[in-house]
C-alpha cells in the first residue's frame, strides 16, 4: 500500500490536483494500490485556524509514502507566512534536499525563443533544497523605525553541496549527453560560492564520464535563452535554482507544464511532488488552469514509488496530447478546460 498525502492547497492547486489524481490512478499498474488522503491545509485553513496546517501536521505527513502538493498562496495571507508555515518546513524537516526539475519543450508546444524546436530545450535542474539562501536564518530589528534593519543569512555546508552535486552528476552520467553545468557566482560571493565551486570540483572527480563546467549564474541565465541546446543538467543553490527553473519553464513554453520533485533520496522521509506553478489567484475558480504540470509531477511520484512504467506512460500520454494538437488550456493558446485536458491525457494513456 502506498499512502499519499494530498495537500491541494490554494487557488488553482484545488483544480489541478483532483484532475491529476484521476490520471495517476489510471496510469498506476494494477498492483500499485495508491491510497490518497486529503489534508485541508492552506490559506483557507489559516483564515479559520490561524495556522497553515494542524499543529501535528508534520508528524502526520511523516507517516505517508509521498506528498502530493498543489499550490500555496492567497492574496489575503502574506506569502512569507504561508510559505514558511507549510512548504519550506516540509522541505526542510523531511530533508528533501534535492529539488528535481525537468525543463523540456514538449512536442507541439510553441517555444517563446524564435526558431527553437523540442530537441533544443531539454534540461534538468537539480536544485539544492535544504539550505543556502533559504536557510531562514536572520531577523528584523527596530521594526518601523528609520533605523530598521533586516538580516538574511545564507548558509552553505560542504556536506550539502557535495550531496547535491553527487545527485546532479549521477543524473548527468545517465543522460545521453552527459553534461553538467554548475551555477555559481564565486566572483562576487567570495565565501559561499567559492566553497560551492570547491565542493563541486571535488565531487566531479568521481564522475570522469561527465563533461562539466561552471558558469556564473547570470551568464547561465543568458545562455539558457541564447543557446539552450548547450545545456543538459544544471546544479544550483536554492535561490539560483528557483530563478533558473522559472526561466527554464518559460523557455519550455509555459509555467503550467513544468513539474517538480522534492526528494529525500535516502527515503528516510516522504518526498513531495508539485507543479512548479503557484496558486494563480488571477485565474483560480475558472477551471482553466493547465493540469499538465501537476500530472507530470504525479508521474515523477510514481517513478519515485517504484512504478517507472507508470511514469513513462504518463509522460508519453502528455507528449501525445500536446504533439497531436489535442486540447490545450489558455496558457498554451487554447480554449480547453482543466478537465478536458486531463481527460485527453487519461485517454491517451
Ligand atoms: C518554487 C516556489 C517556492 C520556492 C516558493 C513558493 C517559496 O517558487 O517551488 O519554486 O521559492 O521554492
Ligand atoms: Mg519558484
Amino acid at each position: 500500500m502506498n499512502n499519499i498525502a494530498v495537500i491541494a492547497g490554494d487557488g488553482i492547486g484545488r483544480e489541478v490536483i483532483p484532475a491529476a489524481i484521476d490520471v495517476i490512478e489510471r496510469a498506476a499498474p494494477g498492483g500499485a494500490s495508491l491510497k490518497f488522503r486529503e489534508f485541508p491545509w492552506g490559506c483557507e485553513f489559516y483564515r479559520q485556524n490561524g495556522r497553515m496546517m494542524d499543529r501535528d501536521g508534520l508528524d502526520r505527513l511523516k507517516e505517508s509514502d509521498a506528498i502530493f502538493l498543489g499550490a500555496i498562496g492567497d492574496p489575503a495571507v502574506p506569502d512569507h507566512i504561508s510559505v514558511w508555515e507549510l512548504i519550506l518546513p516540509i522541505r526542510q524537516r523531511f530533508d528533501q534536499y534535492v529539488n528535481f526539475r525537468p525543463m523540456r519543450l514538449m512536442p507541439g508546444v510553441p517555444c517563446p525563443l524564435v526558431g527553437r524546436a523540442a530537441s533544443d530545450v531539454d534540461m534538468i535542474c537539480v536544485r539544492e533544497n535544504s539550505e543556502g539562501e533559504y536557510a531562514g536564518l536572520g531577523g528584523r530589528l527596530h521594526i518601523g523605525t528609520p533605523h530598521e534593519v533586516a538580516e538574511q543569512t545564507g548558509l552553505f555546508t560542504r556536506r550539502a553541496i557535495e550531496r547535491i552535486a553527487r545527485f546532479g552528476f549521477d543524473v548527468a552520467s545517465k543522460r545521453p549527453r552527459r553534461r553538467l553545468a554548475s551555477a555559481t557566482k564565486s566572483n562576487a560571493l567570495q565565501h559561499s560560492m567559492v566553497l560551492w565551486d570547491d565542493a563541486v570540483a571535488s565531487v566531479a572527480k568521481e564522475y570522469p564520464s561527465v563533461e562539466w563546467r561552471k558558469y556564473h549564474v547570470d551568464a547561465l541565465a543568458a545562455r539558457m535563452v541564447t543557446d539552450p541546446g548547450s545545456i543538459d543538467v544544471i546544479i544550483a543553490s536554492n535561490l539560483f535554482g528557483d530563478i533558473l527553473t522559472d526561466l527554464g519553464a518559460a523557455v519550455s513554453g509555459s509555467l503550467g507544464v513544468a513539474p517538480s520533485a522534492n526528494l529525500n533520496p535516502e527515503r528516510k522521509y516522504p518526498s513531495m511532488f508539485e507543479p512548479i506553478h503557484g496558486s494563480a489567484p488571477d485565474i483560480a475558480g475558472r477551471g482553466i488552469a493547465n493540469p499538465i504540470g501537476a500530472i507530470w509531477a504525479g508521474a515523477l511520484m510514481l517513478d519515485h514509488l517504484g512504478f517507472r512504467d507508470g511514469h513513462d506512460r504518463i509522460v508519453a500520454a502528455i507528449e501525445r496530447v500536446l504533439g497531436n494538437a489535442g486540447p490545450r488550456t489558455p496558457d498554451l493558446g487554447g480554449k480547453a478546460t482543466t478537465k478536458e485536458v486531463a481527460s485527453a491525457v487519461a485517454a491517451a494513456l
